[in-house]
């Protein structure tokens, strides 16, 4: 097996972030099948493209076979396919939660199982999960989204204690904002009130903006790439400004004031109005600390 090229399986290749790193992985000389639940063409920038639905277990059966036949093993699974939900968790109805987990969590699942047997024959192989900064730090009206990629989250850390054994790594990528279709795809959850209209489409209009001014995708595919050639693959692999900052401020900062920022962010405070308030206080605060320090050095300094 040396020599040739590893084989590598991208779900979700068809655009976005998954056909960034099908074509990088091509580029580099893997040989890479992407899948789309409706492929336009037996191949996209090089690589093969399969029909794969990872909610439907007939589906994920036949891409696994295919790919088998065709490559003889896989090498490489990398969990990109994703949806996303947004709306408030009281609007978010039972069956939006399963829409969305079928998906980002059971369709991992599906895919983890059908590869597994043939790695574990082996005692070789990688799976790479594309979870989220979403997945480690949450945000108000993509909660059923964050749920979904907290729970990878904790599935990808427990499966690389299980597959370690066998020398299958196992790692989650958390892309922040990146370029891609994700932000004009998403379901609205299904039930909706009226209290709640006014900070879900500021929410929905902040995340549009920042998705719009977001990089290309690029950085994930590289990092995908460091992965599969790296000796020792990191569990938790943050990419991009938010994914890096977001963990640890919100450990960091006060809670409090994380959630403050938040609010002033989906504007239901005004941080104007705010900083007026607060502003006479924190003065008359620091004013009152300097005197009390200056009158303490005075009594230092008599005999
Ligand atoms: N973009 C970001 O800023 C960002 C940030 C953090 C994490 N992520 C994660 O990155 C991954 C890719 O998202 P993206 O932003 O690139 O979104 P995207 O542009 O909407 O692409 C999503 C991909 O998933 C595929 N897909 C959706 N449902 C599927 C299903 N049931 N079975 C198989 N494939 C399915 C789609 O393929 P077809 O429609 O052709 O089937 C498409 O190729 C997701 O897991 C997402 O959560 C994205």
């Amino acid at each position: 097996m040396s020599g040739q090229p590893k084989v590598v399986l991208v779900t979700g290749a068809s655009m976005g972030i998954g056909r960034a790193i099908a074509a990088h992985l091509t580029r580099c000389g893997f040989r890479v099948f992407g899948t789309s639940r409706h492929p336009i063409a037996a191949t996209l920038d090089g690589f093969a493209l399969l029909q794969l639905d990872v909610t439907d277990p007939d589906s994920v059966r036949a891409c696994v076979e295919t790919v088998l036949a065709r490559a003889g093993r896989i090498d490489v699974l990398v969990n990109n396919a994703g949806v996303d939900l947004v709306g408030a968790l009281e609007e978010t109805t039972l069956a939006d939660l399963v829409w969305i987990m079928e998906t980002n969590f059971y369709g991992v699942h599906r895919m983890v199982q059908a590869v597994l047997p043939g790695m574990r024959a082996r005692r070789d192989g990688q799976i790479i999960n594309i979870s989220s900064a979403l997945g480690r730090a949450a945000w108000p009206f993509e909660g059923a989204y964050c749920a979904s990629k907290f729970a990878l989250e904790g599935y990808t850390e427990a499966l690389r204690y299980e597959l370690n054994i066998f020398n299958i790594r196992v790692s989650s990528i958390q892309p922040g904002f990146f370029k891609s279709n994700m932000v004009h795809s998403q379901r609205l959850a299904a039930h909706l009130i009226a209290d709640y209209a006014a900070p879900r489409q500021r929410g929905i209009a902040l995340s549009r903006s920042w998705s719009d001014a977001a990089p290309e995708p690029d950085p994930v595919a590289r990092a995908v790439e460091r992965l599969i050639r790296a000796r020792h693959p990191r569990l938790h692999n943050p990419i991009g400004l938010e994914a890096v900052i977001m963990p640890p401020l919100t450990r960091l900062m006060p809670a409090r004031v994380l959630f403050k920022v938040g609010r002033w962010m989906l504007q239901l405070d005004d941080w104007r109005a705010d900083l007026r308030r607060f502003a006479p206080t924190t003065l008359v605060g620091i004013a009152a600390a300097l005197l009390a320090a200056a009158a303490l050095l005075n009594r230092k300094r008599r005999p």
